[in-house]
């Protein structure tokens, strides 16, 4: 990968001054507006001009009708192929900025300033990108990198306890398949705003490292998968419930189904898996399973990423050591869900 990751915001004022763009524009949602853009534009002390577009917060906003207005809203400020688009947000922000940058004008440059936790160590890191169609997620998008990404902790202050908890899944699940101790930093962090700040640097250069391997996915990348084949369907079944919960907290549950398949298959060290788990349940809660692993079950088999009526989980075979497309029944989901209850019992 070509570009530049830096740590503070000085570093972008003195790349926009190198760069020399045609024009740049920054792009925000409503909550971004509000507690970020000033100390962006602070930060920058008036060492560049640019033009505000802002879309409203949440998941609705990356559809292809936001960004076909983004689209329109640059052409009329006279964007050219020269420009630059900063993307100053969560990861909402910045998927759907680095889709219509990477396609306006066959491509233009873009900068990522993520603003969240999940979106500095995890969404924009790698290089993809891209919208939702109606509820199906990240149907249209591409594949680019931007020029530079900024992940400056000073925005983690607004941010609530729940979107740094959410963040920290990733950044334990870094930790979970990296052969580095970075997990042994991270099961001794305290879950605030200062804990967590101090291990955004060591998660970033974790997924650079397993990207800059497998670009496009096709083996060691699955790795990132790590908790979210039955995360994900805890997520999906929530939002249909009307009860949603965090991505990074169904995900830190799917790290512990993970954890207790990967302990029952792969050899994972039972008492390593014990201390994991109960450091997941203390700062994530016990799952109360208002669904039935039936249910969970039918949502994994329609994953697109799993096919031929098996469901494929990525375990361990010991800390640091991922094994991907590891097949598992519906049985063996049961034991380990029942594995679950049983550790909380011990605990
Ligand atoms: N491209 C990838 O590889 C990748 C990886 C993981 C996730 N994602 C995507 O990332 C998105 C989720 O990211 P997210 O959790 O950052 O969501 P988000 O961008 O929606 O941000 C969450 C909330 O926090 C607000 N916010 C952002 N920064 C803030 C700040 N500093 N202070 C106060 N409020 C702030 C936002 O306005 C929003 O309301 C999803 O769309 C997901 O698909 C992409
Ligand atoms: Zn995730």
């Amino acid at each position: 990968m070509e570009h530049t990751i830096a740590f503070s915001l000085e570093d972008l004022k003195e790349h926009l001054n190198e760069q020399q763009y045609s024009s740049v524009f920054v792009l925000v949602d409503e909550n971004t507006h509000t507690h970020c853009l000033t100390p962006f534009h602070l930060a920058l002390n008036d060492s560049v001009e640019y033009e505000v577009l802002e879309v409203p917060a949440g998941e609705s906003s990356k559809s292809i009708e936001i960004a076909y207005q983004l689209w329109q809203a640059m052409i009329d400020l006279h964007a050219d192929r020269k420009s630059c688009l900063i993307n100053l947000g969560g990861g909402m922000i910045t998927d759907l900025g680095g889709f219509i940058a990477s396609t306006f004008k066959r491509g233009i440059s873009f900068i990522h300033v993520p603003t969240t936790v999940l979106s500095m160590v995890d969404a924009s890191i790698g290089g993809k990108t891209g919208v939702n169609l109606e509820h199906l997620k990240n149907q249209v998008g591409t594949f680019a990198q931007p020029q530079f990404v900024v992940a400056d902790p000073i925005w983690l202050s607004t941010l609530s306890p729940s979107e740094i908890r959410s963040g920290f899944a990733e950044i334990i699940k870094h930790g979970l398949i990296s052969p580095t101790d970075y997990l042994d930093a991270c099961l001794n962090t305290e879950l605030t705003n200062e804990g967590v700040g101090k291990l955004i640097k060591g998660s970033i250069e974790i997924k650079m490292t397993i990207v800059q391997e497998d670009p496009f996915e096709q083996n060691v990348r699955k790795a990132l998968n790590f908790g979210h084949t039955a995360g994900h369907a805890y997520e999906a079944l929530s939002h249909q419930a009307k009860t949603p919960v965090l991505h990074g907290d169904a995900v830190a549950w799917g790290m512990r189904v993970a954890l207790s398949l990967s302990q029952m298959k792969s050899g994972f060290p039972v008492a390593k898996a014990h201390e994991i788990d109960r450091f997941l349940q203390t700062h994530y809660g016990e799952f109360k399973p208002s669904f039935s692993p039936k249910q969970l079950w039918e949502l994994m088999l329609s994953d697109k990423k799993n096919e031929g009526g098996e469901v494929k989980f990525v375990l361990l075979s010991a800390p640091g050591h991922p094994v991907v497309n590891q097949t598992v029944t519906f049985k063996e989901f049961e034991e380990a869900l029942d594995q679950l209850l049983h550790n909380h019992e011990e605990a």
